[in-house]
């Protein structure tokens, strides 16, 4: 087969589009690809998908558009999907990734942000970072030469999005209008789900208990552009009329300290009940990992309106064409 029909052609060794650029494409939040960005990934990932259905897991795609690159993984906290889709991701992409955990590293010694961020940028072609504040993430990019990719801050998390994105479209459900109930904690996801929603013309709905709403400079953009998002106490409200209902785990990692918040969030758990009072056809989602019987039931995360298996499985497909984007190669 011929090289993927959207993708620009990039035979091994010749300098991506995207190492050529004044400003670097990183991907820190889903605002910096914008909606016609966020489309383009879309649109590759569902593509790319296609295309390699049936096909085993690690089987390049026929036109391996990152060989010969290589993606430098740091994380600083946990990761299932995150760290496999990106590495999976660059191997069917024609590429490698390494995975390094941030203690290992100098960067646990006091090796400075910047200073690592400078040194990767000499030895490899895109680096992926998971950590605790934003503002590292930041730094990261600021003083790289190659892209950087947020894998999740304690403010955001922008490729479990595109995935999120992907999987409703393929479950039939466009994004302009739609509108999306999350419950329980205000935190990463949900920023970045109301990050969403400003650039993809869809709604949102946050049912989320006094204390633990959503971050208001993303809610204040995403008004801006036009969407709308309610926050209310009460649960049963914020699911009326939902096409989706999304939920996460009520203690983000790195906030083991935070006492009493699970009392507070019990009456935001997804049931079969709460899930009635949404649309009869609404669907399911769960970053994971999920705390079964805390922020979700058994019977909603396994149950039929449940895609939480499709979703993560689209942590593969999104990161593919995140990292397209990034090099410079769609969109
Ligand atoms: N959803 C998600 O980011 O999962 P991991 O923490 O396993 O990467
Ligand atoms: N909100 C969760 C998401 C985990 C993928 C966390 O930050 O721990």
């Amino acid at each position: 087969a011929g090289p993927h029909p959207k993708v620009r052609a990039n035979p091994s060794g010749r300098p991506l589009p995207a190492q050529g650029r004044r400003m670097m494409r990183h991907f820190l939040n889903l605002s910096d690809a914008g909606p016609d960005g966020i489309a383009a990934i879309l649109a590759d990932a569902r593509d790319r998908k296609a295309a390699r259905k049936g096909w085993a897991k690690g089987r390049p795609d026929a036109d391996a558009p990152l060989t010969g690159r290589t993606l430098a993984m740091i994380f600083e906290k946990n990761s299932t999907r995150t760290r496999v889709s990106f590495d999976m991701a660059m191997r069917q992409l024609g590429g490698d990734a390494m995975f390094m955990a941030a203690g290992q590293m100098q960067l646990g010694r006091g090796e400075t942000v910047a200073d690592t961020s400078r040194v990767l940028s000499r030895m490899v072609d895109g680096i992926v970072i998971r950590t605790d504040d934003h503002a590292k993430v930041e730094d990261m990019a600021a003083h790289a030469s190659v892209p950087v990719i947020n894998g999740l801050t304690d403010l955001s998390h922008p490729c479990q999005i595109v995935a999120d994105l992907l999987t409703l479209i393929e479950h039939d459900k466009p994004l302009p209008g739609l509108n999306v109930a999350w419950l329980g904690d205000g935190n990463n996801v949900l920023s970045s789900i109301i990050e969403a929603a400003g650039l993809m013309k869809f709604n949102v709905r946050a049912g989320c208990p006094q204390g633990y709403e959503p971050d208001q400079a993303f809610v204040d953009a995403a008004r801006a552009a036009g969407s709308t998002i309610g926050i209310f106490g009460d649960a049963a409200e914020a699911v009326r009329d939902a096409d989706v209902v999304v939920t996460d785990t009520w203690v983000s990692m790195g906030q083991e300290h935070v006492h009493n918040k699970l009392a507070a969030m019990a009456p935001y758990q997804v049931n079969e009940r709460l899930m009635a009072r949404a649309k009869p056809d609404a669907k399911f989602l769960h970053c994971l990992p999920a705390h079964r019987g805390e922020e979700a039931t058994d019977a909603v995360l396994d149950g039929p309106q449940s895609l939480i298996w499709d979703e993560a499985e689209n942590r593969i497909h999104a990161q593919k064409s995140i990292l397209l984007w990034c090099f410079g190669l769609i969109g």
